[in-house]
């Protein structure tokens, strides 16, 4: 199996059901700190492309229950999942790129972790910008693992993390994506856009907000796919352990931050 064939399996791929359970926990830890920024009115439509599973649709629906919500995604293993578990979307399969919609037919567009997947980023942001309407809004939550950052350091943990970031780009993705949100939108015609960085900081002296940053992070890497890369998942696994045993660590921190971008058309 080719590097990049192993990649594509093993980051954010699979729909087996502890898969899923970790993608909806993950979500509502997420909307915590992006779901703010996303406003939405009562009976707007709205797409939440590259919905995956529907965990951070669900998070939508929760928390603006009136919208008319869509769901896309190109993979239909995923789309089954997200109709078991989510019946109030409505799915549609289609790559971001080319999506079957009129012009200007969606009030918001909400979309988490795709550019960093994609190696188009900017074919996809056109076809938001086409399928939103004048005044309408795009939120885009990304990743920049560039600012990935443990205190003290642990030069183990992040070589894992510098592997899985050198599969993800073999693999035609980007993991610092968040870095180039503001040219990827200006590219792609958007001329109003706001950047915010969503960051994570935890300290050992806050235990339960630094136990849920590093259980993210080691689940994360818990759900590396042992049948797809045998020894990149046991090292990933010895990485996800590693984490979690800094939780008692006097002095120790955790720092990520992601990059949530709301552009409008
Ligand atoms: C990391 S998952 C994120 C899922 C979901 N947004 C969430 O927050 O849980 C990335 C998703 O992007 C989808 N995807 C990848 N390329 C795509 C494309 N070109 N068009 C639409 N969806 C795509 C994948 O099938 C996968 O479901």
């Amino acid at each position: 199996m080719s590097e990049v064939e192993r990649a594509k399996g093993y980051i954010h791929g699979s729909t087996d059901p502890r898969e899923v359970a970790r993608l909806e926990k993950q979500a509502g830890f997420a909307w915590r700190f992006v779901g703010p920024k996303f406003i939405a009115h009562k009976g707007e439509r709205v797409l939440d492309l590259a919905t995956g599973v529907g965990a951070m649709a669900e998070q939508i629906l929760m928390h603006h229950p009136g919208v008319r919500l869509f769901g896309a995604d190109v993979r239909m293993s995923q789309l089954r999942s997200a109709k078991a578990n989510h019946p109030g979307v409505t799915l549609v399969n289609a790559d971001g790129a080319r999506l079957p919609f009129k012009d200007a037919v969606f009030d918001r567009i909400h979309c988490s972790w795709l550019l960093e997947h994609v190696p188009n980023p900017v074919a996809i942001l056109r076809e938001c910008r086409r399928v939103t309407r004048p005044g309408g809004t795009v939120h885009f939550v990304e990743v920049d693992n560039a600012t990935f950052r443990l205190v003290p350091p642990d030069p183990e943990i992040e070589a894992v993390m510098d592997a899985l970031n050198r599969a993800q780009t073999a693999s035609g993705g980007d993991p610092f994506v968040g870095q180039k949100l503001g040219a990827l939108f200006r590219e792609a015609g958007f001329e109003q856009v706001s950047l915010s960085p969503s960051a994570l900081h935890g300290r050992w002296d806050d235990p339960a907000f630094y136990a849920e940053c590093i259980t993210e992070f080691a689940e994360i890497f818990e759900s590396i796919d042992e049948a797809v890369d045998p020894e990149m998942a046991q090292r990933a696994h010895a990485a996800a352990q590693k984490l979690r045993a800094r939780l008692g660590m006097r002095g120790s921190e955790f720092h990520y931050s992601g990059v949530l971008a709301v552009a409008t058309r």
